[in-house]
């Protein structure tokens, strides 16, 4: 996607650790029209993929999930990061670890907005190590439904993610793929 690779060259700011700031449009202050345009990308690659509701990881997905959800006429659902079990039978839960900021936490999601007929789209911001995705797609998995596909905002291609989602044989589609993060060094991967 042209305008985001624009964008994360004019604004984005490589750290120490392979992290990328992308505060000013994404993970802070949102640029609407961007997430807006994310969404027809999202919707023109997955549109006929059978999808029947979008997923995403609170918080950075919700905004570029919400405007494919609005695009492509379905619900969208945020997963939950709760710091605890919760002893219910309502709800799906799972641990996921985060490398990036070295805590675990409880993905969750309530039965309620599930049910076997779904094929989820989960679409998040990043990809790094894809632990987020894998939680989330151990919640669809458990609940019977099909992952229809993972749409990913940017990608760090150089981290593990990117080939453990493609290995298991999930369809990934990320807008924005990056090969190199240094110090003022930001390369895409195509
Ligand atoms: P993984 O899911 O691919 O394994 O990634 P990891 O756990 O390591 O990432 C945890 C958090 O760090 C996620 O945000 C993810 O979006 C974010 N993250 C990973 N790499 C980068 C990066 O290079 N730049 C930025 N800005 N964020 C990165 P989160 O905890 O879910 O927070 P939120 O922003 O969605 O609320």
């Amino acid at each position: 996607m042209e305008s985001l690779h624009k964008k994360i060259l004019e604004e984005g700011k490589a750290l120490s650790g392979n992290v990328l700031k992308v505060d000013s449009f994404l993970n802070h202050q949102v640029d609407p029209d961007l997430m807006f345009e994310m969404g027809t990308y999202f919707k023109k690659y997955f549109e006929n993929h059978g999808v029947t509701k979008i997923f995403t990881i609170e918080s950075s997905g919700i905004a570029p999930s919400v405007m494919t959800a609005m695009q492509m006429n379905i619900p969208m659902v945020i997963l939950k990061k709760q710091t605890s079990k919760i002893l219910s039978n309502d709800f799906y839960q799972t641990t996921v670890h985060s490398f990036t900021k070295g805590h675990d936490y409880e993905l969750t999601l309530a039965k309620k907005y599930i049910n076997e007929a779904d094929r989820i789209l989960i679409i998040d911001d990043f990809l790094a190590n894809g632990e987020a995705a894998l939680g989330a797609i151990r919640l669809v998995e458990d609940a019977g439904a099909e992952v229809a596909g993972i749409g990913i905002v940017i990608e760090k291609s150089f981290q593990p993610g990117y080939k453990i989602l493609k290995d298991k044989g999930y369809d990934l589609y990320s807008l924005a793929r990056i090969a190199k993060l240094g110090d003022n060094i930001i390369e895409f991967a195509d």
